[in-house]
């Protein structure tokens, strides 16, 4: 059985559609592959109790209990590699997960680290995606699933999805536009990766 640990930070909704799509796909018994764990750096994250209360393994490490970037990454790897057997390495799925992470963590995880962000990359890497695309003047925006390299919010692209700004858009509506297509490219290109 191949794990998917996936990290979060926050609401956790991208992380429900990948749970909820394993479940109704039967991705363990097509796919070989589960949701093992939901990790999250921050205790009060939403996501959290949505997995429990689907069964799946939760761990909260707090990346202020650290002193360095290094060191969160190191123990952070630790709990990962819980979820790695000797055949099946696992997938590392980074859903709103909003840390930086070290050079050494990505070529850990290079190949099987995933990240979804809330534009149409290469545009607009970072924060206030909505925003600055709104500033811009974009007449559509969107979001990119893709693998991680060292480089913040760049790599192979796997999937994206492209939305139409609206008269009057504010940054919020045009976030809650993404997001449901985020819940459709996310477990989609996950599945995919899966399958080769
Ligand atoms: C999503 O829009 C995701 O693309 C974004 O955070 C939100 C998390 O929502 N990620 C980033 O900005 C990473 N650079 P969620 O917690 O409800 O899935």
């Amino acid at each position: 059985m191949k794990n998917i640990v996936i990290l979060i930070s926050g609401g956790g909704s991208n992380m429900a559609s990948i749970v909820k799509t394993a479940r109704r796909d039967g991705w363990q018994d097509k796919l070989g592959a589960r949701v093992a764990l939901v990790l999250s750096n921050k205790a009060q994250a939403g996501g959290l109790a949505f997995a429990k209360e689907q069964g799946i393994a939760t761990e909260v490490l707090d990346h202020k209990s650290f002193d360095s970037r290094e060191a969160f990454d190191a123990a952070l790897a630790q709990v990962i590699d819980r979820f790695d057997t000797p055949d099946q390495p696992c997938l590392v799925v980074l859903a709103g997960f909003m840390r930086i992470l070290t050079p050494g963590f990505v070529s850990r995880y290079q190949g099987r680290l995933l990240n979804i962000h809330p534009s149409l990359l290469p545009a607009f890497p970072g924060l206030h995606t909505h925003q600055r695309a709104l500033d811009a003047g974009c007449q559509f925006v969107g979001a990119t699933v893709h693998q991680v390299t060292s480089e913040l919010d760049h790599g192979p692209i796997l999937a994206q999805a492209v939305v139409p700004v609206l008269p009057g858009d504010t940054a919020e509506q045009l976030a809650a536009r993404v997001l449901t297509q985020e819940h459709l490219i996310y477990p989609k290109a996950i599945a995919q990766l899966l399958q080769k």
